[in-house]
């Protein structure tokens, strides 16, 4: 199992997204890259302290594939953040700390991007994660809590100075949640302050947005979430054009509905017709948000309960569209 020991062959992060990046999500970027960093959804530190048996766990089974694989842990206290760090640190590539997360449920207790309200006790983290396991840690957050309360500069100064390996901006305060847009001008001022890597986050959704985004913040790589929901090339199209100027066509319509008949045969399988179906649901928009009367094909797909009359829509979808190219 890969360890991560040095991050600059590392362009593109699969950002964390509880509840869509799955084994088999992240098994469809694999088909294309082999060098992307993936990360697990956010994992609970108390919850793995409360189960420390990996083994029984379904939620930390992990195929071969999937690795370089970052954990990324949730929580506040030193000590279980500590000591989930240590029971994940034989399946872990690398820990990651979410300072980001918005969610209410979250932030009330003091994590996700509460903790950026707290920079002394993330640094006590950072700390005795590395000194308890000797992985590298990278921490995921935003742009402080308000937009009166900024401080991620700040921030950012105290994790590199507490042995932060790298640092992953997603430039949007917790208020905003994911309203507004990713501030990038502020990546770039957080990447001319430190020494370490900076990985640039926030709605970077095709090429040229990553293109964009670099040149203007100078980052090591970008972080992306959304944009690899419908389009799982996007990773391995991004790393071809840092790592050689080449600059790869968006998939086709044809090609995207391929690619998500192939992800929701893979979904239907692991979870079952029912499940399988009703976790597609997420995704059908953003696979064919480019086509015409993409909303009324939507609100039909999200009603079908068969994946044989998912697919018979798919394919009338992609009859229409041609019909319409010529
Ligand atoms: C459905 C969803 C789930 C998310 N789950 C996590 C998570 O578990 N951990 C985390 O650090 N960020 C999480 N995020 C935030 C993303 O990783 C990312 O920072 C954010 O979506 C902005 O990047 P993007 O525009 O490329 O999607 C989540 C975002 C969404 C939309």
């Amino acid at each position: 199992m890969q360890k991560i020991t040095d991050i600059k062959s590392i362009k593109v992060i699969q950002a964390p997204l509880a509840g869509i990046s799955d084994v088999v999500f992240r098994g469809m970027i694999r088909k294309y890259s082999s060098k992307c960093l993936m990360t697990t959804e956010m994992l609970s530190s108390e919850m793995i302290c409360n189960n420390p048996d990996i083994n029984k766990q379904r939620i930390l089974k992990f195929e071969d594939f999937e690795y370089p694989l970052s954990f990324q842990l949730v929580g506040h206290k030193i000590d279980k953040m500590t000591t989930a760090a240590k029971i994940v640190a034989p399946i872990a590539s690398m820990i990651d700390i979410n300072c980001g997360c918005p969610v209410k449920k979250v932030v009330v207790s003091g994590d996700g991007s509460a903790m950026m309200k707290t920079p002394e006790l993330v640094c006590d983290i950072i700390k005795s994660i590395k000194d308890s396991t000797g992985l590298l840690v990278s921490v995921k957050c935003r742009l402080g809590w308000t937009a009166q309360s900024e401080n991620y500069l700040e921030f950012g100064a105290a994790v590199e100075k507490a042995g932060a390996d790298f640092i992953t901006l997603h430039a949007r305060t917790r208020s905003q949640m994911y309203q507004g847009t990713s501030d990038w001008n502020k990546i770039k001022l957080l990447k001319k302050e430190l020494k370490i890597p900076v990985f640039a986050n926030g709605d970077i959704k095709t090429i040229e947005d990553a293109k964009k985004c670099l040149e203007l913040t100078e980052c090591n790589g970008v972080s992306i979430g959304r944009g690899i929901m419908g389009d799982f090339t996007l990773p391995y199209r991004i790393e071809k054009y840092i790592n050689e100027n080449i600059l790869i066509q968006e998939p086709n319509l044809e090609e995207k509905i391929g690619m998500l008949k192939e992800h929701l045969r893979q979904e239907v399988e692991l979870m079952g017709e029912i499940n399988g179906i009703k976790f597609m649901r997420k995704f059908f928009n953003y696979y064919i948000s480019s086509v015409r009367n993409a909303s009324k094909y939507r609100a039909c797909l999200v009603t079908l309960e068969k994946e044989k009359e998912i697919l018979d829509v798919l394919d009338e979808i992609l009859h229409i569209h041609s019909a319409d190219e010529s």
